[in-house]
């Protein structure tokens, strides 16, 4: 965090629009101030879009009057019931709203709204570094406003409230899952008290709304080290609320002096192994991709394992199994997604197959490495394929140095021979080079079951190599297995079936 004088935060914001604003509040006798995260992040050097703006009285008068002001060019939008307005000007946004005090009912977030002062706006704001005002008019431009201390919180790395912090959740239960956010976004630790709050009140969270929630969970993901973030929610109880097949990951189990590792601890660390290896990929998507796939493979490396406390077992002499553990966590996927109103698109697809395939490049590393089984590999992840093995290599958090070694040495053999496999058979694209068509043409069949399965024969024969990647070799091999299933192509002798 840096130190900004009175001289230093009138240059920050000397900028036109501010000035602008400054001089339509004194034309109205209004006090206005910049406030929220615009003015944390002046602090903290976080590049910010967003500038709210407070203004003591009409902040919809002082947005139209703006609006007037900066004339075309200016776009002005007016929601009379939430008593605020943005305006849009090349790309700038501002959003102004009058000072008020709130009073909530205790099962909504839709709080009794009255104008008030500038205090009581900035007393009723979530956190203390969130509380920060800097005044715009002309006379005490660039003035800082710092009632609660929001200052020195940010210098010691504190997320607090203002207000006694079970209000505070109480008034706006999303406000833990924000306290949680800054926390990981920001790497501040939460306050004794304001942490204790988060545990009494975690159950109020049942009144916001799932979108709400995965927005929050998205910036926490999207943050350095997210684990930080799962950790907290671990720790006041809202894990188990939000993400219950998360929280349930949580354990070890001890049977004859035998432990498996606690999977929620391991998730967490292959998510922020994940974190580490994309910290500069876009949180845009990227050209030729539908969706980020920062955010997304950050949510394959969370939920890889969820269908592991389903799975486990002990076996006599083995010890702890996860068999299938995979499929079991791809057949999660859905009703999860359902449940938390994850994206049910592309997006979440993206998560299944992920989950569902994230065993076998372990698999085949721990086997022989043969080119039909990394074939098969290249061909069911398809276009996936980098950031599946991506997903494998941060699931490898042994601390046995040599095992984790050998496990690398062979990942990267399966590596080169995908490199290898890919730059001879292109089978990102591979399509069967017999069509049920052709083989209905040439039986003189109805559409039925044997197409599938000779179709099925073909495509394992050429990933096993046992024949080239070619029509010829496809056709010749197809009418000899027909030909053992009874089968005779239809002749001018021989019309029908
Ligand atoms: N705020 C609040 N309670 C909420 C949401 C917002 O008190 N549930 C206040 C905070 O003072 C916050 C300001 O409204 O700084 C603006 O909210 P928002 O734009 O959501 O958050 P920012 O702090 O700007 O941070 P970010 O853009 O990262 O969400």
């Amino acid at each position: 965090m840096r130190d900004i004088t009175l001289e230093q935060m009138r240059q920050l914001l000397d900028v036109p629009i501010f000035h602008q604003i400054g001089q339509t509040a004194d034309q109205l006798g209004v006090e206005c101030y910049v406030v929220g995260g615009y003015v944390r992040d002046l602090f903290l050097e976080r590049p910010s879009k967003d500038i709210d703006c407070l203004v003591v009285g009409s902040g919809i008068a002082v947005a139209e009057a703006l609006g007037r002001r900066l004339g075309k060019g200016a776009n002005v939008s007016v929601f009379r019931n939430f008593g605020t307005a943005q305006v849009k000007y090349h790309g700038i946004e501002v959003e102004f709203v009058g000072a008020r005090r709130e009073s909530y009912s205790h099962d909504s977030r839709k709080p009794v709204v009255e104008d008030g002062t500038l205090e009581d706006d900035l007393c009723r704001r979530d956190f203390t570094v969130n509380a920060l005002a800097v005044c715009l008019n002309r006379e005490r431009f660039g003035e800082l406003v710092d009632r609660f201390d929001g200052l020195a919180d940010m210098q010691d790395g504190i997320i607090a409230t203002p207000l006694d912090p079970d209000i505070t959740f109480s008034d706006d239960p999303l406000r833990m899952m924000r306290c949680i956010r800054f926390a990981t976004q920001l790497r501040m630790c939460i306050e004794d008290e304001t942490q204790q709050a988060l545990e009494r009140n975690a159950q109020r969270i049942s009144i916001i709304s799932q979108e709400r929630i995965v927005d929050e969970l998205n910036k926490i993901m999207l943050s350095p080290v997210p684990s930080l973030g799962f950790i907290e929610m671990t720790r006041c109880g809202l894990l188990p609320l939000v993400m219950p097949e998360v929280a349930a990951l949580e354990g070890v189990e001890v049977r004859g002096g035998r432990a498996h590792k606690d999977n929620l601890y391991h998730s967490l660390e292959v998510l922020d192994n994940v974190a580490a290896v994309t910290a500069d990929w876009s949180d845009e998507a990227a050209e030729g991709q539908t969706f980020p796939h920062k955010l997304w493979l950050r949510w394959a490396a969370l939920l890889h394992d969820i269908g592991k406390p389903r799975s486990k077992r002990w076996e006599q002499g083995t010890g702890w199994t996860f068999h299938n553990h995979n499929y079991l966590g791809e057949k999660m996927i859905p009703g999860l997604s359902r449940r938390m109103k994850l994206p049910m698109d592309e997006r979440m697809k993206y998560v299944q197959k992920l989950v569902g395939l994230h065993m076998r490049p372990i698999a085949i590393a721990d086997a022989e490495v043969t080119d039909s089984a990394v074939r098969r590999l290249l061909f069911e992840a398809g276009e996936d394929i980098d950031d599946l093995m991506l997903l494998c290599e941060a699931d490898i958090t042994s601390r046995n140095q040599q095992r984790k070694q050998r496990f690398l040495d062979n990942f990267r053999m399966v590596r080169e021979k995908l490199t290898d496999l890919q730059a001879r058979d292109s089978y990102r694209t591979w399509t069967n080079p017999i069509t049920g068509e052709e083989i209905m043409q040439t039986f003189g069949i109805e559409p039925c079951k044997i197409i599938g399965e000779l179709k099925q024969m073909v495509k394992d024969a050429i990933w096993d190599s046992l024949i080239p990647n070619t029509h010829e070799a496809a056709r010749e091999y197809m009418l000899q297995c027909a030909a053992q299933k009874g089968l005779s192509p239809v002749t001018p002798d021989n019309p029908t079936q």
